[in-house]
């Protein structure tokens, strides 16, 4: 899919109320508790001066603002910030499939930590499939596309090595995105790094740059950021 997501609109569906939307807030809801079992583990088993800052439920409600507030600012019509939203907001739902352990560590994550971590993207969309896969709508198409590759890059250094030309542009974005929120989170193996949203988007620019990112939707959602900055 090279073009925004325009032509639906979800709350004119049936299914959209029926099964997709009770579907969307049934899995957030499992996300949240996931968090809180996290927590649970993580003061159970981590020394109490780690601190756990990042929450898969609230890096997913700013990911999905993030999403709709670029396109906006992009221009692009409502209808198209609406799918994005919800279309990104369930991204990482396969992570509460996973074990505990995996997403809080000290030291740097061994490779088989790492694996595991990945398949979260494959496993959501295993979860769509099995509730939803009886419907066919172009939501549920663009869902789990954002759902299966909001790690690739450019490059096909991704987490599934599909390359730029593979990605559609709703997916583009929602890798960039990603990764902005997941630098803008203070996280304890991140030392004194500046995390600031002007520094996070230079990094980004500046040493990731366009063999990671579509650079045109980069500095479109950068110039959001920074506007929203200012207010
Ligand atoms: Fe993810
Ligand atoms: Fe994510």
């Amino acid at each position: 899919m090279n073009t925004w997501p325009d032509d639906f609109d979800l709350q004119e569906s049936p299914e959209t109320g029926e099964r997709i939307r009770p579907f969307i807030e049934t899995q957030m809801a499992a996300l949240k508790a996931f968090d809180i079992k996290r927590r649970e583990w993580v003061q159970q088993n981590l020394p109490p001066t780690y601190e756990m800052t990042y929450f898969f439920h609230d890096h997913a409600y700013r990911a999905a603002d993030d999403i709709k507030k670029t396109a906006l600012h992009m221009g692009l019509s409502d209808i198209t910030a609406e799918n994005l939203y919800w279309a990104m907001l369930p991204h990482d739902i396969g992570k509460s499939l996973l074990p505990l352990h995996i997403w809080d560590v000290i030291e740097k994550p061994e490779n088989a930590i790492k694996k595991l971590r990945r398949s979260h993207t494959e496993l959501g969309v295993g979860i769509v499939g099995e509730v939803l896969g009886d419907i066919g709508h172009p939501f549920i198409e663009l869902m789990a596309d954002i759902m299966l590759n909001h790690h690739e890059q450019m490059d096909g250094e991704g987490f599934l090595g599909k390359k730029g030309d593979e990605l559609s542009t709703p997916v583009r974005l929602a890798c960039i995105i990603e990764s902005f929120d997941g630098y803008s989170i203070a996280r304890p193996h991140f030392g004194d790094r500046d995390i600031s949203v002007a520094s996070v988007l230079k990094r980004m620019r500046e040493e990731k740059g366009d063999s990671i990112y579509d650079m045109e939707l980069f500095e479109a959602f950068a110039d959001m950021k920074m506007e929203e900055e200012k207010n």
